[in-house]
């Protein structure tokens, strides 16, 4: 792989916690994970992003760090962090981690030392206020729990800031010695081996009186820093933004600092096009996506570990979406929606391939959700994102094959909902199958891995006289790609519009297929929620 590894792979996240306990605790755990990667490598995936695995009071399932040089005893020791990514990096696998830069959790030993002494040298590490009326512009994102962004800490007498949860108060990164910290924070992962970091709630660093205290410019300047700071100590590590906006305010963040930024207003649109049988809304938010720098590269995906977050719609578009997929309260969290892929697409297996189509075939590339592939569901009666986060289903042994613990001591229980329950879905069973999703997914990772105009080539939208089809051309140096898809669940004409194209042959990527040299209108009709990925070949 080249030094742009990252524009041609293929990421999935885990849930270590949730994927496999070697020791019986009933909990997942890091050489849990080392024992599943020949699924992954077999799945046909090229980098795996680990949830956090520090130490931490999992209030916030890991995100509440108390220690950002350890590994939380639960996943093993520091010297299992040191085997996975060798046995990783031995199958040609890479491991990028979670760098949690805003925010500690508030039993973290600076936090603690900070409170409760003036005169520590930690006070300064986080964000006070004798009476919390500052930055009244910033918006609250955990709405569903959280009123404010300053709580009032007993101990010290004084209010501090926080953009998540109460007990995750933000580091003062304007103060030099937070900055270098987490330098020094980076650098221990890195080296260690990781080749990267997919960078946790990245707008939120700084805060100035009358903003909205998100992508501020110092919190640039500070990415700079990091990045400046990686490249010339270590090659080809990335850095990847959780940044939660719209895709013109991304663009500086591509500006030396990320290679990747998750395109999170694209997500919701998809599942809108679906519901609404229209391509408009990824074309129109394809169309306002800015051209990125070379070495640059977008982050799909369709589910991940958290709510299916409604932040870069409009309320209408909120409704909509709300009223569509989450018509049940229970669904419902934050601005967001709490359910597996698989269930909001109402168990449609045509849905869930076509959306698998579109996540391939898009400008970025594509992570996968852990479970995803088999068309997991979720459970939406346990509390706050914990749904999302069941345990993966291995086989139709106890506890899903996860774990050998009495069924009671699991982390979580393992479905066992009447259609998504671990005894008919999982590896094993759909290992046997040829027909099941998780042979389908596999077969189209390599289908995609045929080509590199997936994952670097520019994208052309292709008219097709019919709202509900959507079809564009990938091309990349000699290669093009045409895709066809139909968001309808009826059968659909097209007539493409394929200009310079016209008098190539398409050759259909998965079954090999030749099609009829394409004319100027090229005609072609769609099966329900049909795609199509064609080559386009120059007859001789
Ligand atoms: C974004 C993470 O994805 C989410 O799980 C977490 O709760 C917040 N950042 C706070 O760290
Ligand atoms: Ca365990």
């Amino acid at each position: 792989m080249s030094d742009h590894w990252y524009k041609d792979a293929i990421f999935y996240e885990v849930y270590v916690r949730g994927f496999f306990d070697s020791n019986g605790d009933g909990r997942g755990d890091l050489p849990g994970l080392i024992a599943k990667l020949d699924y992954l490598v077999e799945l046909g995936v090229d980098c795996i992003w680990l949830l956090p695995t520090y130490p931490s009071p999992r209030k916030d399932d890991g995100y509440d760090v108390s220690d950002f040089v350890g590994v939380h005893p639960e996943y093993g020791t520091l010297a299992d962090f040191d085997r996975l990514i060798a046995e990783a990096h031995h199958r040609g696998l890479k491991v990028i981690g979670d760098l949690v830069l805003n925010h500690c959790s508030s039993e973290h030993p600076w936090f603690l030392s900070a409170r409760s002494d003036p005169a520590s040298p930690y006070r300064d590490y986080f964000v006070w206020s004798d009476d919390a009326t500052q930055y009244k512009d910033a918006r609250v994102i955990f709405s569903d729990t959280e009123r404010s962004n300053w709580t009032y800490d007993a101990v010290s007498g004084r209010h501090y800031w926080h953009r998540f949860y109460a007990h995750q108060p933000d580091l003062n990164f304007d103060n030099p010695k937070v900055q270098d910290e987490m330098m020094g924070v980076a650098d221990f992962w890195l080296r260690r081996g990781l080749d990267g970091f997919r960078c946790d709630a990245v707008p939120y660093l700084f805060e100035r009186e009358g903003t909205s205290c998100e992508s501020l410019p110092e919190t640039h300047a500070f990415v700079k820093r990091l990045r400046a700071h990686i490249d010339a100590n270590f090659t080809g590590r990335i850095l990847i933004a959780e940044a939660n906006q719209w895709p013109e305010d991304l663009v500086p963040y591509f500006d030396g600092e990320f290679q990747m930024a998750f395109h999170f207003p694209l997500m919701p649109r998809m599942f809108m096009a679906l519901r609404q049988e229209t391509k408009k809304p990824i074309v129109e938010i394809l169309q306002r996506t800015p051209q990125i720098q070379d070495g640059c590269q977008w982050g799909l995906f369709l589910r991940n570990h958290d709510e299916l977050t409604l932040e870069m719609v409009t309320d209408a578009e909120r409704d909509y979406l709300y009223e569509e997929y989450a018509k049940d309260p229970q669904m419902r969290l934050n601005a967001g929606i709490r359910r597996r892929l698989s269930p909001l697409l109402g168990g449609s297996r045509r849905r869930v391939e076509l959306l698998h189509g579109l996540l391939l075939s898009l400008p970025g590339s594509p992570f996968l959700y852990y479970g995803d592939e088999l068309g997991m569901g979720d459970n939406v009666y346990l509390g706050d994102r914990d749904g999302v986060r069941t345990p993966m289903q291995w086989s139709s042994d106890v506890n899903a094959g996860f774990s050998r613990a009495e069924p009671a001591k699991l982390y979580s229980p393992v479905s066992m909902d009447a259609v998504y329950n671990y005894q008919s879905i999982n590896v094993e069973v759909q290992n046997r199958s040829e027909a099941s999703l998780l042979r389908w997914v596999r077969r189209m990772i390599r289908a995609r891995k045929t080509t590199r105009a997936f994952g670097r080539g520019a994208l052309a939208f292709v008219e097709t006289e019919n709202e509900r089809v959507l079809a564009f051309v990938r091309t990349y140096e000699k290669e093009e790609v045409l895709v066809v898809a139909n968001l309808s669940r009826f059968v659909q004409p097209a007539s493409l519009a394929m200009g310079v194209h016209a008098g190539k042959r398409p050759r259909e990527i998965v079954g090999e297929a030749v099609f009829p040299v394409l004319t100027e209108r090229y005609f072609l009709s769609l099966g329900p929620h049909a795609f199509y990925w064609f080559r386009l070949e120059t007859p001789t």
